[in-house]
């Protein structure tokens, strides 16, 4: 199928021809609610369903088993002019109840009233346990061939395209929390394969808080909010959380990963992802591997600050969401390479003396360097949230033949959880039939009835053998892609509920991570740790947090007992002689700087130079975004400039980098009673609109680049800013400067602004 003429390739390609038109129209900027601009009046004029926007499609049109419908993905939805029932019988109205009389009761007769209660009391589906917040896109993955020498799996062949979906989520938070707290990621990849459907559900996060699946639910109640006020919502800073993780010293390796900048992403489409357990592939031959798969973003891996992610859990709860929808609208379309670290598949899985069983350990690049297999694109966004990114149903189990698993017992709790989790979160064992979820080959599982069946099926023998159906289904054997299970040897051992010696080492994998940060990283993991933990009630966690502290470095530890004011203790544990690894830090490197956020700040004056330097950051596939004092249009006729942040609305955590392009006074409504974020006393006697002069302070000290250029360089020394400040550009003319601030964008931010003192 994919190997030809591939639905996702060539909606790709329609989706970048849109996005061209759209910026011959001058409507480029991402984050037009509707394919079409409404008009003023409501159309009174029979139309059918609008077409999706440019950048959106929707599910496959497969049907319930599998089969090509050749339905136009459009019309899979709604369909016709006319709003009609369920049952499609056309409405004349549907503002009024059906009453006696215009001020008489509701009749119960009413049956397209008590059709659209009903429909609407049942609109809600349970939200996932855990992950319930998220976001997701289309894609395709495209095969190297480089593993061919590793695993049968067709979908990893030289240049096979498989179209994929890709779920980005938070763990702790419930589906309407905000985007940008401290949390590990989820990174679940669904490929609709040759051979069926293989999910990967990872994380941006390689470890895990436990290595026994028997302790999620544990881990999770301590992690989620207070059973008995529900505080706090998505967060782990408080004290259930932190006594969890410090009774079970396993998680110590994953929380100093929650507390790092991996914590606070700045997109969806700058992290990592991980498979975290090792998996087993095999060959043609059947030769076998044990491998660990990685995702690397093509843009790097980049974090917000703390504060900013504060900021933004209020400004913009949607952030993430929000930036992966107007990425993928721009036709900035997401990278990942997928790569595998890989292992001799022996009997003691160990490598370098690191247990591959063990989900709470990592294999450092440096001792198995990532070898890349294949190229993941997001290219579409769904049409519909709740058809796509709510219903689709991941599961670890979802295996194709080539990739099988291993006896991690985290893994091992996982292949049971998923499937029974979606029965409940689904409303019974068909989802597999939802349009999302649905295998694009053939289905014919023997499988029937159930809440919510939607396929019809034919036969009166669903069971092996048979001679009734003539014997259909038959069985696949090696030959025929039958997924086979690989005989891996069960050794005679005795049962026990009991874990093996290596994985009582929870301390040398910490230790390894926090020596391979830089200065500057180990700043925030101070920090972080120390905010956390002051949000404890308890000092009795807090003193056993610092006790889990001083096992991973006395200084660490030192740095944020100082902090919680209290004594740092000793290490109970011989701090373990581990090399550092270079490849954990996600500082030093120079990344592409598409899609980034370019705020243009602007007193109406001198648009020539801010149209030019608009275009200028288009043509380098970033995202422009004029902040004028008002609203409206700046300038007249052909040339004239849309406003998308005013003063009031903007602030700079929306931002990746500011251009200055003026100096403008304060604003009427600059002041507390109409904007909150305006402290009065310095509006009054400053010469630049304070918010303008808030922007820039939050944006220097979130380290991020600045450019000014003519009167622009005014505002800058209002707020304090020396122009030869590190990451500071200023010059004569706005494309030099935006030169210069694209260039230190390729290193994410400016740290060497600041001194650390770690
Ligand atoms: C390495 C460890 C783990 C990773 C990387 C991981 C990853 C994920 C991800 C990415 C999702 C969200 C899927 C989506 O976007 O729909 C998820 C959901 C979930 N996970 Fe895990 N998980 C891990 C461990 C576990 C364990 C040990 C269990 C239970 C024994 C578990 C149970 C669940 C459940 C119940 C859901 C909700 C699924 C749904 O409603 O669709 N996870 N997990």
């Amino acid at each position: 199928m994919s190997e030809k003429k591939n639905p996702v390739a060539a909606a790709a390609e329609k989706a970048v021809d849109k996005l061209q038109e759209a910026i011959q129209g001058g409507n480029e900027i991402p984050g037009v609610p509707a394919s079409e601009a409404p008009a003023l009046q409501e159309p009174t004029e029979p139309r059918g369903p609008l077409p999706p926007k440019h950048d959106q499609r929707g599910p496959e049109t497969y049907s319930p088993t599998g089969q090509l419908t050749g339905t136009a993905q459009k019309e899979v939805a709604q369909g016709g002019e006319r709003l009609t029932t369920a049952q499609g019988t056309r409405l004349y109205d549907t503002n009024h109840s059906l009453k006696a009389g215009p001020r008489g009761p509701v009749l119960l007769q009413d049956h397209h009233l008590r059709e659209k209660i009903t429909h609407f009391d049942h609109e809600r589906i349970p939200e996932r346990v855990v992950h319930a917040r998220g976001a997701a896109a289309h894609g395709v993955f495209q095969g190297y061939g480089s593993a061919a020498r590793l695993s049968k799996a067709a979908f990893l062949g030289k240049d096979v395209e498989t179209p994929v979906f890709v779920r980005f989520s938070t763990v702790l938070g419930s589906r309407g929390s905000a985007d940008t707290v401290r949390d590990t990621r989820g990174f679940a990849t669904k490929f609709y394969t040759s051979e069926g459907v293989f999910d990967l559900v990872g994380n941006n996060i390689p470890v895990f808080f436990i290595q026994d699946a028997i302790k999620f639910p544990d881990v999770i109640h301590a992690g989620k909010p207070h059973p008995d006020r529900e505080i706090p919502q998505a967060q782990s800073a408080h004290d259930t959380f932190w006594d969890f993780v410090t009774l079970h010293t396993e998680a110590t390796h994953h929380t100093l990963w929650n507390m790092s900048d991996r914590g606070i992403p700045r997109s969806y489409r700058m992290m990592e992802g991980f498979g975290v357990h090792t998996f087993r592939l095999v060959n043609a031959d059947g030769g076998t591997t044990l491998v660990k798969f990685h995702w690397k973003p093509k843009l790097g891996v980049h974090s917000l600050v703390w504060e900013e992610a504060q900021i933004t859990c209020g400004m913009d709860p949607d952030f993430h969401r929000r930036d992966l929808a107007d990425a993928i609208e721009a036709g900035a379309f997401p990278q990942w390479e997928l790569g595998v670290q890989t292992f001799p598949d022996t009997e003691e899985q160990m490598f370098e003396g690191i247990d591959l069983l063990d989900p709470t350990k990592i294999v450092p690049e440096e001792l198995a360097p990532v070898q890349p297999i294949g190229l993941l694109t997001l290219n579409a966004n769904p049409s519909n949230y709740f058809a796509e990114t709510e219903q689709v149903a991941f599961h670890v189990g979802h295996l194709v033949p080539g990739i099988d698993v291993t006896n991690d017992p985290l893994l091992q709790g996982r292949l049971f959880s998923y499937l029974d989790t979606q029965i409940s979160r689904l409303g019974g064992p068909n989802f597999a039939q939802l349009p999302i979820n649905r295998t694009h080959i053939p289905v014919n599982d023997m499988l029937r009835d159930g809440m919510h069946q939607t396929a019809v099926h034919r036969g009166v023998a669903p069971y092996r053998p048979n001679s009734l159906d003539g014997g259909c289904p038959f069985l696949a054997g090696a030959d025929t892609g039958a997924y086979i299970e690989v005989p891996a040897e069960v050794p005679a051992a005795r049962k026990v509920r009991e874990a093996p010696a290596s994985f009582d080492d929870h301390f040398s994998q910490p230790r390894l991570f926090w020596l391979s940060m830089t200065p500057t990283e180990r700043e925030h993991i101070a920090a972080a740790y120390t905010f956390e933990l002051s949000k404890c009630w308890e000092t009795a966690i807090k003193e056993r947090a610092l006790l889990v502290l001083a096992n991973i470095d006395a200084e660490l530890c030192a740095q944020v007992a100082a902090g919680l004011g209290l004594p740092a203790p000793e290490a109970t544990v011989r701090p373990a002689a581990v090399e550092p690894s270079p490849a954990l830090s996600q500082l030093g490197q120079t990344w592409p700087a598409d899609g980034r956020i370019i705020g243009i700040v602007t007193d109406g004056e001198d648009l020539d130079a801010v149209r030019s330097v608009r275009q200028a950051v288009l043509d380098a596939a970033m995202v422009p975004l004029v902040v004028a004092p008002v609203g409206g249009r700046l300038g007249t006729g052909a040339d004239a400039l849309d406003v998308q942040r005013t003063f009031t609305a903007a602030r700079s955590t929306e931002f990746d980098a500011l251009l200055l392009a003026g100096s403008p006074p304060p604003g009427a409504d600059a002041h507390g009673a109409r904007d909150a974020k305006v402290d009065d006393a310095t509006a009054q006697v400053r010469a630049v609109d304070p918010r303008v002069l808030l922007m820039l302070s939050e944006a220097y000290r979130h380290g991020k680049a600045i450019g000014a250029w003519a009167t622009g360089i005014t505002a800058l020394e209002a707020a304090g800013i020396p122009s030869d400040a590190p990451g500071v550009a200023t010059g004569d003319s706005a494309r030099t400067v935006l030169e210069n601030v694209t260039e230190l964008l390729g290193n994410h931010r400016v740290w060497d602004r600041f001194t650390p003192a770690l």
